[in-house]
C-alpha cells in the first residue's frame, strides 16, 4: 500500500496544500467581490495536523507538496510548517505558489527553511492595471518580491499570468520579455469557471492556441518543447533557445489534460478534493481529530481516491463549481 492509483490508473504523486483561506488580494477571477473569508481558527488544520497528513500522503507516495493558499505567506510561522515538512521522508519537492506581495521580507528565510522553488502570480505590469485586477495590490511591491527571490537564489521561480481577453492580453510580449530579462520561466493560464467570478471571466477567455501563436510571432522557432515528468503540474512548456527562460500554458479549458492528472488538494479546513472541477470531498481534518489510527486514515485517503472523477465538466457542468472560490482551493 505505497501507491496512491486512482480509478483511471493514474498515479497521484503532487498534493496541493492550501494553508490558508485568506488573501490579501482579491483577484477577479478568483473571488467574487463581495467574497468574504470567515473561517475561524479551530477550523483551519494546524501546522502539525497538516505535517501528520502529509506524512501519510508520502507514505503513499506522493512526493511533491505544494504550499498554496489563499496566500501562503499570510500564515504566521510558515517558516516552522516549511521546516516540518523538510524532514519528511519521501518529499523530494516543496514549492510555494505566492502573489509575492510578503516575499520581500521572507524569500531568504523561505530559501534558508526548504523553499527551492516558487511559482508567482503577476497578471499585468502596468500598476494601475494590476491594481484593478487584484483590487487594490502592489505592482511595486509584488516586483520587489519577485526581486528579492532571484536574489536570495529561490529557482525556478515561475511567472503565472492568468490571461484575459481585453484586460490584460495586450500584454503577453512584454510579460515575455520581463521574464526574458529576468531569466524567469513564464506561464500563460486561462481563466478556469471557478466560482462565479471565475464564470464570468470565462467570457475573457483567451486561448492557448492564441495565445502560443501570438509567442511564435516572436520566437518562431527558438521555441524548443519540454517533456514533462510525472510529478509536472499541467503546463505545456517550451524554452526559448538562446535564454534561461521557458514558455508555458494552462489551458484547462480549451484543452482538458486531466487524463495526465497527478494531484489531489488539501484545504486550509482539512477537506481532501479530488478534482477542481468537482464538489466531492471528504474531512481529513474530522477524521484526524476523532483520533483515527494512521492505517485507517491511509485507507480513508484510499477510498476517497476511487471517487475522483475522470475529468472536470468545465465547458457542460457549472453548477459543480460555483459554489467554490478558487481562493479557498489555492488554485
Ligand atoms: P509546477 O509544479 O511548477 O508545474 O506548478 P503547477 O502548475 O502545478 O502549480 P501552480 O500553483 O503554479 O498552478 C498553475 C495553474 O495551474 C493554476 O491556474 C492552477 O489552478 C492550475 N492547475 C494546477 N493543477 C490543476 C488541475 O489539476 N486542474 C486544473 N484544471 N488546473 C490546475
Ligand atoms: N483560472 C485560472 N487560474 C487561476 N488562478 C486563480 N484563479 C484562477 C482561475 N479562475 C491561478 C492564480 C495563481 C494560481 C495558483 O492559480 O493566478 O497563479
Ligand atoms: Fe489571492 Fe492568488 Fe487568488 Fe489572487 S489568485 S485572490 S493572489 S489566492
Amino acid at each position: 500500500m505505497n501507491q496512491i492509483i486512482d480509478p483511471f490508473n493514474r498515479r497521484i504523486t503532487y498534493l496541493r496544500v492550501s494553508v490558508t483561506d485568506h488573501c490579501n488580494y482579491r483577484c477577479h477571477y478568483c473571488r467574487d467581490e463581495d467574497h468574504q473569508t470567515h473561517t475561524k481558527k479551530s477550523q483551519v488544520l494546524t501546522f502539525e495536523e497538516i505535517a501528520k497528513i502529509v506524512r501519510l500522503f508520502a507514505e503513499l507516495g506522493v512526493t511533491k507538496v505544494r504550499l498554496t493558499g489563499g496566500e501562503p505567506l499570510l500564515r504566521k510561522d510558515i517558516l516552522d510548517l516549511t521546516k516540518m515538512l523538510g524532514e519528511i521522508p519521501g518529499l523530494t519537492d516543496i514549492p510555494l505558489s505566492t502573489n509575492a506581495h510578503l516575499l520581500p521580507g521572507l524569500a531568504s528565510k523561505l530559501k534558508n527553511n526548504g523553499i527551492n522553488r516558487a511559482n508567482i502570480s503577476i497578471d499585468s505590469l502596468d500598476p494601475v492595471r494590476f491594481k484593478e485586477i487584484t483590487r487594490d495590490g502592489d505592482l511595486d511591491r509584488v516586483i520587489k518580491g519577485i526581486d528579492a527571490a532571484i536574489s536570495v537564489g529561490i529557482k525556478p521561480i515561475k511567472l503565472n499570468m492568468v490571461v484575459m481577453k481585453g484586460i490584460n492580453d495586450d500584454e503577453i510580449e512584454s510579460m515575455t520579455e520581463f521574464a526574458i530579462n529576468r531569466g524567469l520561466d513564464l506561464r500563460f493560464i486561462e481563466t478556469m469557471p471557478i466560482g462565479l467570478a471565475g464564470i464570468e471571466a470565462v467570457d475573457r477567455h483567451y486561448s492557448e492556441r492564441d495565445i502560443l501563436s501570438r509567442v511564435r510571432a516572436s520566437y518562431g522557432d527558438k521555441l524548443l518543447p519540454i517533456q514533462s515528468k510525472q510529478t509536472d503540474g499541467p503546463a505545456k512548456a517550451f524554452k526559448i533557445e538562446g535564454t534561461q527562460t521557458s514558455i508555458g500554458t494552462i489551458s484547462a479549458v480549451s484543452n482538458n489534460f486531466c487524463s495526465s492528472c497527478n494531484r489531489v488538494r488539501l484545504t486550509a479546513k482539512g477537506e481532501l478534493i479530488l478534482c477542481l472541477g468537482q464538489k466531492d470531498s471528504v474531512s481529513l481534518r474530522d477524521a484526524l481529530r476523532s483520533g483515527m489510527s494512521d492505517s485507517k486514515m491511509k485507507q480513508l485517503i484510499l477510498d476517497a481516491i476511487t471517487k475522483k472523477p475522470e475529468k472536470h465538466f468545465f465547458d457542460s457542468v457549472i453548477d459543480n463549481i460555483s459554489s467554490r472560490q478558487m481562493v479557498e482551493m489555492g488554485g
